[in-house]
């Protein structure tokens, strides 16, 4: 069964999925998908977090003009940016397309799970810093279960860009933001293992600077 993963593996293969199927997805998948998400942390285990799963066809047609607005008004720099480190000029332009892929075909993901806080509980403790780390915990669960159920997902951000138009589509309240869209379907390309910059790269011992050993 797809499901029967290891959770290190699903960890290591978690790649952005943003090559999707039309094919409805169950809403018992979404629910474990959720669920998965109810399990993480939040600061003060307030759990402002509140997630809209949108499948109305008209709704997903309006955000993927919002997202696609936004990528409008960035895939130039995105284009004459570097490479991310670690990766190629090609691998760059691969990204690049599927973003581009991603952005043209929002709207017929079955599914779009909009991640949102109520309240800025960050910054009513004075830490506005901590802004959207009580959500993004449940987001990246919520990837990982879709990975696990053989699903396709990425998390998205763009929108911000134009949130104040996504609030309106969504009748968000005042007092509520977004964080994240995820678009989940399955998907038309094969998991496979990330790549990343290795461990020696990013982690230092006791210091900034000293070989982790
Ligand atoms: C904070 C954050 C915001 C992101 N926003 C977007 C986005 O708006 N659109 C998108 O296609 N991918 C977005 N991504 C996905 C990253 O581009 C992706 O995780 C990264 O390129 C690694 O891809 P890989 O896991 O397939 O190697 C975002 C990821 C993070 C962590």
């Amino acid at each position: 069964m797809a499901d029967d993963i290891g959770l290190f593996e699903a960890l290591h293969t978690m790649r952005a999925m943003r090559r999707l199927k039309p094919d409805p997805v169950p809403d018992g998948l979404i629910r474990r998908i959720i669920a998965a998400g109810l399990g993480a942390p939040s600061g003060g285990d307030v759990q402002h977090w509140r997630f809209i799963v949108v499948k109305d066809a008209a709704i997903k047609q309006q955000l993927q003009a919002v997202y696609k607005k936004a990528l409008d008004q960035v895939l130039a720099r995105y284009e004459s940016n570097p490479p991310p480190p670690g990766k190629t000029e090609q691998q760059k332009q691969r990204m690049l397309r599927a973003v581009v892929y991603l952005t043209e075909h929002f709207h017929e993901a079955p599914v779009l799970i909009v991640g949102c806080l109520v309240g800025d509980f960050a910054a009513s403790i004075g830490l506005p810093k901590m802004s959207g780390a009580s959500i993004y915990p449940a987001i990246q669960n919520m990837l990982l279960a879709a990975r696990g159920l053989g699903l396709g997902a990425t998390l998205t951000t763009r929108h911000l860009l134009y949130e104040d138009e996504v609030k309106r589509i969504l009748e968000l309240p005042d007092n509520a933001e977004t964080f994240a869209i995820l678009p989940i379907g399955y998907p038309v390309g094969k998991f496979g293992p990330v790549s990343r910059l290795g461990l020696e790269e990013v982690t230092f011992q006791d210091r900034w600077g000293t070989p982790y050993s």
